[in-house]
């Protein structure tokens, strides 16, 4: 039976972790799994298993907590099906089917090439040696999970003739999604639509199983392909929050819901999303990975409904569909309001963030409400956006290993220098002064002498969270640790060293050197938390062997 709907199979956690940069904590992996459950997607895939002890156990978290009764607030009575990457070995599938197993749902997706290029350069297997791989494979997913999900990586380049008997083999064996890669951006929305339809003329026992696709954006072409996809037979979409993944990223899950939602017309099957939770998630996603959106990033930048042109104002004001073909309500992206001030208590703060989409109690609100007071002395009216910075930056943090306590900045023609007070991870107080090329530069130098985490900074970069001169400052920056000893490419764990890691942090605060301070520490805190969770993974590993 083929789905009445398109399912949404979301890979912000597993593909989109794989951008540079975008490396998730395993509390901010769980806390992205929630927002999904709650936005109403039918599959997430919250990891790749075999990549790390670490992987694993992030998966198997959001297995219990979110594959098991689902969470409030999800506009579906079934938990998301929980799903793990793996490829076609079977230690790998070993792993991936211990992570999914809590879900009540679960599902292993397991993988291999089989275009020519990859065949002969990377695998080096002939086309059969390949088939019997993946009847092999699917079969013993198959003995460990009912929900079996099988890829033909590259499938853009592969043979027509080859693709259908590896997805022949692939059925036999007992997969019931076959999903078709365009794993490097290659094709075209006619051509991969034509695919899509040959594949289920062609294929047999097709019919019983769901089509499924996962284009990349290599060519700007992810989501034309995959709607091209959907109107040639596919029922589930492979996306990522805001885009992001591999190289130039996945098809945007915002893009492909909302292209299913506005133009209902002409595809006639929609999602089980619930559109208006697109923004928040979206927000969420660009705080946890560092990915920040462009502003004119279809559905959730922050132009998407920005009206400039005098003619298309005058247009607006005398009716909205003049120039909006879909109501920025539907996308969860209403007006910013003037919400909150000074005289705010906490009962109005904690509704209103609520409201937002960041239902926060106890110690997380008490720290969050102390900070909006602060803000509020410093600022007349508090917007939204200025809650969903103040509360990102408090509560999507990484732990603290090092923590700013104070910051004195003298800068001008002369030399900048900085002061900066830290508590450590041994809840001691250092001081450390330091002179640098501008006042950032010195506070960095001043953290580093004190925390020892030698990186490079890659990318800074600082911007006003609202308009006025009391704004929050919202700084960002990537980094990339010099001695950070095994960068995993996910997908292929053999090749431990081939790129260098990148690690973000972002902070906010009225004042932009000290948001840049806290910024530098997040990122700082963030390389910490994941060799702390390493470390422990080989002192597992050693006590086991
Ligand atoms: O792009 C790709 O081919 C993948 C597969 C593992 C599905 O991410
Ligand atoms: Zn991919």
């Amino acid at each position: 039976m083929q789905p009445d709907h398109v399912r949404i199979f979301d890979t912000t956690l597993r593909d989109g972790e794989q951008s540079p940069g975008a490396t998730m904590t395993s509390s901010e992996k769980l806390e992205v799994a929630k927002t999904l459950s709650r936005l109403g997607v039918d599959v997430i895939e919250a990891g790749f298993a075999a990549a790390s002890p670490d992987d694993l156990r992030a998966i198997k978290t959001i297995a219990e907590a979110v594959g098991v009764t689902g969470v409030e607030g999800r506009p579906v009575p079934e938990p998301p099906t929980i799903c793990s990457l793996a490829r076609a070995h079977k230690p790998d599938i070993d792993q991936a089917a211990e992570a999914v197993a809590p879900a009540k749902h679960g599902r292993i997706h397991t993988f291999i090439a089989t275009s020519p290029i990859h065949r002969e350069h990377k695998l080096r297997m002939s086309r059969a040696e390949v088939l019997k791989k993946i009847g092999e494979m699917v079969a013993y997913a198959r003995s460990f999970c009912e929900d079996v999900e099988f890829s033909p990586e590259d499938a853009g380049r592969t043979e027509m003739d080859f693709m259908y008997e590896a997805l022949q083999a692939a059925i036999e064996a007992g997969a019931s999604t076959l999903n078709i890669p365009d794993t490097v951006g290659y094709t075209i929305p006619g051509e991969f639509g034509e695919r899509i339809a040959m594949i289920r003329e062609n294929v047999p026992g097709i019919e019983n199983a769901v089509i499924s696709v996962h284009c990349h954006n290599d060519l700007g072409l992810a989501v034309a392909n995959s709607l091209s996809a959907v109107q040639n037979g596919a029922r589930q979409v492979e996306v990522a929050v805001n885009g992001i993944g591999e190289r130039a990223g996945n098809a945007s899950l915002e893009e492909v819901v909302m292209a299913l939602h506005v133009r209902n017309d002409l595809y006639n099957i929609g999602t089980q999303v619930d559109t208006t939770q697109l923004t928040r998630v979206s927000r969420l996603v660009s705080k946890v990975t560092g990915m920040v959106i462009q502003p004119n990033k279809a559905i959730v930048g922050a132009n998407a409904f920005a009206h400039e042109a005098g003619i298309h104002q005058d247009g607006m004001l005398k009716h909205e569909e003049t120039y909006e073909i879909m109501r920025p309500e539907t996308v969860g992206a209403g007006q910013t309001q003037l919400v909150l001030g000074k005289h705010s208590g906490r009962h109005a703060f904690a509704n209103r963030l609520t409201e937002l989409g960041y239902p926060v109690s106890g110690d997380s609100l008490d720290k969050a409400f102390a900070r909006f007071k602060k803000l509020a002395d410093k600022k007349k009216h508090i917007t939204d956006a200025d809650l969903l910075a103040l509360v990102s930056d408090e509560l999507y943090q990484p732990t603290e290993y090092w923590k700013l306590e104070k910051l004195q900045v003298s800068c001008g023609t002369g030399m900048p220098t900085a002061t900066v007070k830290l508590t450590g991870p041994d809840g001691q107080t250092q001081t450390a002064a330091e002179v640098g090329t501008g006042p950032v530069d010195a506070v960095y130098k001043a953290i580093q002498s004190l925390v020892h985490v030698p990186c490079t900074l890659l990318e800074y970069t600082v911007q006003s969270v609202t308009e006025g001169i009391d704004a929050l400052g919202e700084v960002s920056v990537r980094v990339s640790p010099h001695d950070d000893d095994a960068p995993p490419d996910k997908l292929n764990p053999q090749y431990e060293h081939s790129r260098a890691r990148v690690f973000h942090g972002h902070g906010a605060h009225t004042d932009v050197i000290v948001a840049s301070a806290k910024a530098y520490l997040a990122a700082v805190n963030r390389i910490l938390a994941i060799r702390e969770a390493k470390q422990k993974d080989s002192k597992a590993a050693g006590s086991a062997a």
